[in-house]
């Protein structure tokens, strides 16, 4: 159901019907990516993370949400080290010991959505890359207890981005979460950053994605010449998490 908002913003909220399709997509994303990190060590090559996917998610009477999207050519993201986002699973492409790995992963079952994301070490890591983990992971963890009604979408970004500075690390700008249900990507966006307070109001029936993208050092990013990879500027290591969250009158639960 599109309401539209004083401020002129449409919201999706979502029916009761529309939310248990909403759990199921849900629930095969978290399934897959669960699969698909269990298969990481060192060595393998990042096609093989995307045949794994692809393959588990089609067993799944679902379709990869990425594949096709905007012309993106794989099933899953996979980005390492100072990449942030969007790397294009390769042959060429290998994990090694030490990496950090970020896994993006969506399908689309019945016409609905699932979107999560997660950044896993490779062997053993730095003290710092745990470090990095930790902190993008525990700044999800705190952000979405705002995702109740009566809340705004600010509440959710300040408190991502406060947690992350006080921790010395820096949120990225130039992408945000989103809603998601039957597209991929709804409004509102869900930045990183912003002030407590501001923004979209959040009402029950929502389902936003939250996503934590958490560099070591300066958050701008550039574009590989693949068109798709980002990577940091400075080339420091970064991290992203990401989960779907409804909010609901007894507060926010996460559907991933
Ligand atoms: N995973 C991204 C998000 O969380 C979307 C990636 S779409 C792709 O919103 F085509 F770039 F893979
Ligand atoms: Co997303």
């Amino acid at each position: 159901m599109q309401l539209i908002t004083k401020s002129n913003n449409i919201m999706d909220i979502k029916t009761a019907r529309e939310i248990n399709d909403i759990r199921v997509a849900a629930k095969i994303s978290s399934e897959v990516l669960e699969i698909v990190l269990k298969k990481i060590h060192p060595g393998m090559s990042t096609a093989q993370l995307d045949e794994i996917a692809h393959k588990e998610i089609i067993s799944r009477k679902s379709k990869p949400a990425f594949l096709g999207y905007r012309g993106y050519p794989a099933s899953i993201c996979v980005s390492i080290n100072n990449e942030l986002v969007h790397g294009i699973p390769s042959e060429s492409k290998m994990l090694k010991e030490g990496d950090l790995v970020s896994v993006d992963l969506g399908v689309n079952h019945k016409g609905f959505y699932g979107d999560i994301a997660e950044t896993v070490p490779v062997g053993k890591i730095s003290m710092s890359a745990q470090k990095l983990m930790d902190v993008t992971y525990r700044s999800f963890q705190q952000a979405y207890k705002n995702a109740c009604c009566g809340k705004r979408i600010g509440d959710i970004s300040f408190s991502i981005q406060s947690y992350v500075e006080q921790n010395g690390f820096s949120v990225v700008r130039d992408y945000c979460g989103h809603g998601i249900g039957r597209e991929l990507h709804e409004k509102p966006e869900v930045p990183d950053f912003g002030r407590a307070g501001s923004g979209q109001e959040l009402i029950q029936g929502m389902v936003i994605a939250i996503e934590p993208m958490v560099c070591e050092g300066d958050w701008r990013l550039r574009i590989l010449s693949d068109g798709w990879t980002a990577v940091t500027l400075d080339n420091k290591l970064c991290a992203h998490y990401e989960r779907m969250v409804l909010i609901t009158e007894n507060g926010p639960e996460i559907l991933n």
